[in-house]
Protein backbone atom coordinates (compact mmCIF):
# COMPACT_ATOMS: atom_id res chain seq x y z
CA UNK A 1 0.00 0.00 0.00
CA UNK A 2 1.56 3.45 -0.91
CA UNK A 3 2.03 6.51 1.04
CA UNK A 4 -1.34 7.86 0.08
CA UNK A 5 -3.11 5.02 0.56
CA UNK A 6 -1.79 3.96 4.23
CA UNK A 7 -3.25 7.83 4.91
CA UNK A 8 -6.48 7.11 3.79
CA UNK A 9 -6.15 4.02 5.77
CA UNK A 10 -5.32 5.65 9.04
CA UNK A 11 -8.49 8.41 8.49
CA UNK A 12 -10.98 5.47 7.87
CA UNK A 13 -9.93 3.47 11.22
CA UNK A 14 -9.93 7.33 12.88
CA UNK A 15 -13.05 7.52 11.44
CA UNK A 16 -14.96 4.29 12.90
CA UNK A 17 -12.93 4.76 16.44
CA UNK A 18 -14.70 7.98 16.84
CA UNK A 19 -18.00 6.18 15.37
CA UNK A 20 -17.28 3.96 18.58
CA UNK A 21 -16.25 0.73 16.33
CA UNK A 22 -13.68 -1.22 18.16
CA UNK A 23 -13.63 -3.90 15.05
CA UNK A 24 -14.08 -4.10 11.74
CA UNK A 25 -13.28 -6.48 8.28
CA UNK A 26 -11.07 -4.58 5.61
CA UNK A 27 -10.26 -6.85 2.72
CA UNK A 28 -7.51 -5.66 0.61
CA UNK A 29 -9.16 -6.43 -2.45
CA UNK A 30 -7.81 -4.21 -5.39
CA UNK A 31 -11.06 -1.96 -5.88
CA UNK A 32 -10.58 -1.48 -1.72
CA UNK A 33 -7.84 0.95 -2.27
CA UNK A 34 -10.12 3.04 -4.95
CA UNK A 35 -13.02 2.72 -2.39
CA UNK A 36 -11.10 3.83 0.40
CA UNK A 37 -10.25 6.82 -1.63
CA UNK A 38 -13.36 7.95 -2.56
CA UNK A 39 -14.83 7.41 0.91
CA UNK A 40 -12.24 8.45 2.92
CA UNK A 41 -10.87 11.67 1.65
CA UNK A 42 -11.47 15.27 3.45
CA UNK A 43 -14.75 15.64 1.12
CA UNK A 44 -16.54 16.84 3.56
CA UNK A 45 -14.29 19.66 4.15
CA UNK A 46 -14.86 20.91 0.61
CA UNK A 47 -15.99 23.94 0.84
CA UNK A 48 -16.84 24.39 -2.67
CA UNK A 49 -18.03 20.76 -3.32
CA UNK A 50 -21.89 21.56 -2.78
CA UNK A 51 -23.04 23.60 -5.20
CA UNK A 52 -25.74 26.36 -4.13
CA UNK A 53 -28.63 24.68 -6.52
CA UNK A 54 -31.90 24.78 -4.88
CA UNK A 55 -33.91 22.07 -3.60
CA UNK A 56 -36.54 23.16 -6.89
CA UNK A 57 -33.81 22.54 -9.14
CA UNK A 58 -33.00 19.16 -7.64
CA UNK A 59 -36.22 17.40 -8.46
CA UNK A 60 -37.40 19.22 -11.59
CA UNK A 61 -35.35 16.50 -13.44
CA UNK A 62 -35.46 12.69 -12.51
CA UNK A 63 -38.26 12.79 -10.54
CA UNK A 64 -41.12 10.26 -10.55
CA UNK A 65 -44.31 11.09 -11.04
CA UNK A 66 -45.64 9.31 -7.63
CA UNK A 67 -44.15 8.93 -4.59
CA UNK A 68 -43.71 5.36 -2.71
CA UNK A 69 -45.01 6.75 0.36
CA UNK A 70 -47.01 10.08 -0.75
CA UNK A 71 -49.91 9.26 2.57
CA UNK A 72 -46.92 10.09 4.41
CA UNK A 73 -47.02 13.75 3.95
CA UNK A 74 -49.89 14.27 5.57
CA UNK A 75 -48.79 12.94 8.57
CA UNK A 76 -45.44 13.84 8.83
CA UNK A 77 -45.49 17.42 8.22
CA UNK A 78 -49.30 18.54 8.42
CA UNK A 79 -49.82 22.08 9.05
CA UNK A 80 -47.27 23.69 6.86
CA UNK A 81 -48.01 23.80 2.97
CA UNK A 82 -44.93 24.96 1.47
CA UNK A 83 -43.38 21.83 3.42
CA UNK A 84 -45.85 19.87 2.32
CA UNK A 85 -45.03 20.98 -1.25
CA UNK A 86 -41.52 20.16 -1.14
CA UNK A 87 -42.26 16.83 0.20
CA UNK A 88 -44.53 16.59 -3.14
CA UNK A 89 -41.41 17.94 -5.05
CA UNK A 90 -39.00 15.50 -4.01
CA UNK A 91 -39.79 12.63 -2.54
CA UNK A 92 -39.71 10.62 -5.89
CA UNK A 93 -35.67 12.07 -6.38
CA UNK A 94 -33.99 9.60 -8.61
CA UNK A 95 -30.81 12.29 -9.07
CA UNK A 96 -28.63 9.98 -7.34
CA UNK A 97 -28.32 5.94 -7.46
CA UNK A 98 -29.79 5.80 -3.91
CA UNK A 99 -32.77 6.79 -5.03
CA UNK A 100 -33.02 3.46 -7.44
CA UNK A 101 -31.92 1.49 -4.40
CA UNK A 102 -34.02 2.81 -1.65
CA UNK A 103 -37.54 1.26 -0.52
CA UNK A 104 -38.33 4.54 0.97
CA UNK A 105 -37.38 8.16 0.68
CA UNK A 106 -37.16 9.64 4.15
CA UNK A 107 -38.18 13.39 4.10
CA UNK A 108 -38.19 13.80 7.86
CA UNK A 109 -40.76 14.30 10.74
CA UNK A 110 -41.79 16.38 13.14
CA UNK A 111 -43.10 19.94 14.09
CA UNK A 112 -43.01 22.14 10.76
CA UNK A 113 -42.82 25.12 13.51
CA UNK A 114 -40.12 23.58 15.64
CA UNK A 115 -37.82 25.66 17.35
CA UNK A 116 -34.79 23.13 17.35
CA UNK A 117 -33.90 20.80 14.42
CA UNK A 118 -31.72 17.28 15.25
CA UNK A 119 -29.79 16.71 11.83
CA UNK A 120 -28.71 13.37 11.17
CA UNK A 121 -26.27 11.84 8.44
CA UNK A 122 -28.47 9.14 6.71
CA UNK A 123 -31.68 6.87 7.32
CA UNK A 124 -30.40 3.54 8.22
CA UNK A 125 -32.16 0.04 7.72
CA UNK A 126 -35.32 0.58 9.55
CA UNK A 127 -35.72 4.27 8.13
CA UNK A 128 -35.49 2.82 5.07
CA UNK A 129 -38.42 0.29 5.62
CA UNK A 130 -40.57 3.08 7.67
CA UNK A 131 -40.00 6.10 5.61
CA UNK A 132 -39.34 7.55 8.94
CA UNK A 133 -36.10 8.98 10.28
CA UNK A 134 -34.50 7.94 13.56
CA UNK A 135 -36.72 5.14 13.96
CA UNK A 136 -34.10 2.24 14.80
CA UNK A 137 -32.16 1.79 18.17
CA UNK A 138 -30.42 4.84 17.52
CA UNK A 139 -33.54 6.39 17.10
CA UNK A 140 -35.11 4.94 20.15
CA UNK A 141 -31.59 6.94 21.80
CA UNK A 142 -32.05 9.75 20.01
CA UNK A 143 -35.74 9.92 21.49
CA UNK A 144 -34.22 9.60 25.27
CA UNK A 145 -31.89 12.30 24.56
CA UNK A 146 -34.47 14.59 23.44
CA UNK A 147 -36.64 13.50 26.56
CA UNK A 148 -33.50 14.25 28.82
CA UNK A 149 -33.49 18.07 28.12
CA UNK A 150 -37.45 18.00 28.21
CA UNK A 151 -38.64 17.93 25.19
CA UNK A 152 -40.53 15.53 22.95
CA UNK A 153 -40.34 14.27 19.45
CA UNK A 154 -43.37 16.27 18.59
CA UNK A 155 -42.23 19.44 19.63
CA UNK A 156 -38.85 19.63 16.99
CA UNK A 157 -38.21 18.51 13.65
CA UNK A 158 -35.63 15.56 12.97
CA UNK A 159 -34.53 15.09 9.36
CA UNK A 160 -31.18 13.91 7.93
CA UNK A 161 -28.64 15.16 5.47
CA UNK A 162 -29.03 12.24 2.80
CA UNK A 163 -33.31 11.46 2.38
CA UNK A 164 -32.07 7.62 0.84
CA UNK A 165 -30.47 5.37 2.50
CA UNK A 166 -26.49 4.30 1.21
CA UNK A 167 -26.00 0.58 1.06
CA UNK A 168 -25.05 -0.93 4.12
CA UNK A 169 -24.73 2.15 5.98
CA UNK A 170 -21.83 3.22 3.97
CA UNK A 171 -21.02 6.96 4.87
CA UNK A 172 -22.44 9.36 2.48
CA UNK A 173 -20.93 9.86 -0.85
CA UNK A 174 -19.54 14.01 -2.32
CA UNK A 175 -22.15 13.71 -4.89
CA UNK A 176 -24.74 12.15 -2.97
CA UNK A 177 -24.52 14.98 -0.49
CA UNK A 178 -24.19 17.50 -3.39
CA UNK A 179 -27.31 16.15 -4.98
CA UNK A 180 -29.49 16.03 -1.30
CA UNK A 181 -28.26 18.54 0.73
CA UNK A 182 -30.21 21.47 -1.14
CA UNK A 183 -33.80 19.77 0.26
CA UNK A 184 -32.36 19.78 3.54
CA UNK A 185 -31.65 23.70 3.13
CA UNK A 186 -35.00 23.82 1.94
CA UNK A 187 -36.52 22.60 5.08
CA UNK A 188 -34.12 24.60 7.32
CA UNK A 189 -35.87 27.62 5.01
CA UNK A 190 -39.57 26.77 5.22
CA UNK A 191 -39.03 25.62 9.33
CA UNK A 192 -36.64 28.58 10.83
CA UNK A 193 -35.23 26.77 13.59
CA UNK A 194 -33.90 28.54 16.18
CA UNK A 195 -31.06 26.28 16.94
CA UNK A 196 -29.77 23.17 14.77
CA UNK A 197 -28.13 20.14 16.50
CA UNK A 198 -25.79 18.09 14.27
CA UNK A 199 -26.13 14.50 15.45
CA UNK A 200 -22.15 13.60 14.73
CA UNK A 201 -19.32 14.23 12.81
CA UNK A 202 -20.35 14.05 9.46
CA UNK A 203 -23.37 15.99 10.31
CA UNK A 204 -21.66 18.79 11.63
CA UNK A 205 -18.54 18.50 9.22
CA UNK A 206 -20.57 18.54 6.07
CA UNK A 207 -23.01 21.48 7.64
CA UNK A 208 -20.64 23.51 8.24
CA UNK A 209 -17.75 22.43 5.42
CA UNK A 210 -15.38 21.69 7.79
CA UNK A 211 -12.61 19.05 8.34
CA UNK A 212 -12.33 19.93 12.38
CA UNK A 213 -13.05 16.97 14.22
CA UNK A 214 -16.11 16.22 16.08
CA UNK A 215 -13.95 16.67 19.39
CA UNK A 216 -13.24 20.18 18.42
CA UNK A 217 -17.11 21.68 17.22
CA UNK A 218 -18.08 20.21 20.10
CA UNK A 219 -18.97 22.69 22.46
CA UNK A 220 -19.19 25.73 20.48
CA UNK A 221 -22.06 27.37 18.87
CA UNK A 222 -21.89 27.81 15.19
CA UNK A 223 -23.65 29.39 12.49
CA UNK A 224 -25.12 27.94 10.22
CA UNK A 225 -27.17 30.50 7.26
CA UNK A 226 -27.79 32.65 10.55
CA UNK A 227 -29.00 29.93 12.45
CA UNK A 228 -27.28 28.62 15.46
CA UNK A 229 -25.64 25.09 15.23
CA UNK A 230 -24.08 23.09 17.74
CA UNK A 231 -22.81 19.45 17.10
CA UNK A 232 -22.82 16.63 19.50
CA UNK A 233 -21.88 12.47 19.30
CA UNK A 234 -24.55 10.65 16.96
CA UNK A 235 -26.65 8.49 18.83
CA UNK A 236 -25.34 5.17 17.38
CA UNK A 237 -22.40 6.36 18.36
CA UNK A 238 -23.64 6.39 21.85
CA UNK A 239 -24.71 3.48 22.31
CA UNK A 240 -21.40 1.80 20.80
CA UNK A 241 -19.67 3.53 23.45
CA UNK A 242 -20.69 4.38 26.82
CA UNK A 243 -18.15 6.85 27.81
CA UNK A 244 -19.19 9.55 25.29
CA UNK A 245 -22.64 9.49 27.08
CA UNK A 246 -21.68 12.02 29.76
CA UNK A 247 -20.11 14.44 27.32
CA UNK A 248 -23.01 13.87 24.97
CA UNK A 249 -24.97 15.22 27.88
CA UNK A 250 -23.34 18.28 28.54
CA UNK A 251 -23.73 19.29 24.39
CA UNK A 252 -27.09 18.54 25.03
CA UNK A 253 -27.33 20.83 28.26
CA UNK A 254 -25.39 23.61 26.32
CA UNK A 255 -27.96 23.29 23.59
CA UNK A 256 -31.09 23.62 26.14
CA UNK A 257 -29.41 26.77 27.14
CA UNK A 258 -28.56 28.49 24.03
CA UNK A 259 -32.25 27.88 23.20
CA UNK A 260 -34.36 28.91 25.76
CA UNK A 261 -31.45 29.52 28.91
CA UNK A 262 -33.26 26.30 30.96
CA UNK A 263 -30.39 24.76 33.49
CA UNK A 264 -30.98 21.29 33.78
N1 LIG B 1 -28.79 7.40 11.60
C1 LIG B 1 -28.97 8.61 11.01
O1 LIG B 1 -28.03 9.39 10.86
N2 LIG B 1 -30.22 8.92 10.61
C2 LIG B 1 -31.27 8.12 10.79
O2 LIG B 1 -32.39 8.50 10.40
C3 LIG B 1 -31.05 6.88 11.41
C4 LIG B 1 -29.81 6.54 11.81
Amino acid sequence: MNKSNQKYLAAFIAQRIEMGESEWNVSLRPTFEKNLKKSVTPTYADHNLISQQTASSVVSEDVQSACSRSMFSDTLISGNDSLKELYGEVCGCKRCQLGSLRKNFVFGEGNPDADIMFIGEAPGAEEDAQGLPFVGRAGQFLTQMIEAIKLHRKDIFIANILKCRPPGNRDPRPEEIEMCEPILKRQIEIIKPQVICALGRISGQTLLRTGDTLGSLRGRVHNYHDVKLIVTYHPAALLRNYKWKRPAWEDLKFLRREYDGMEL
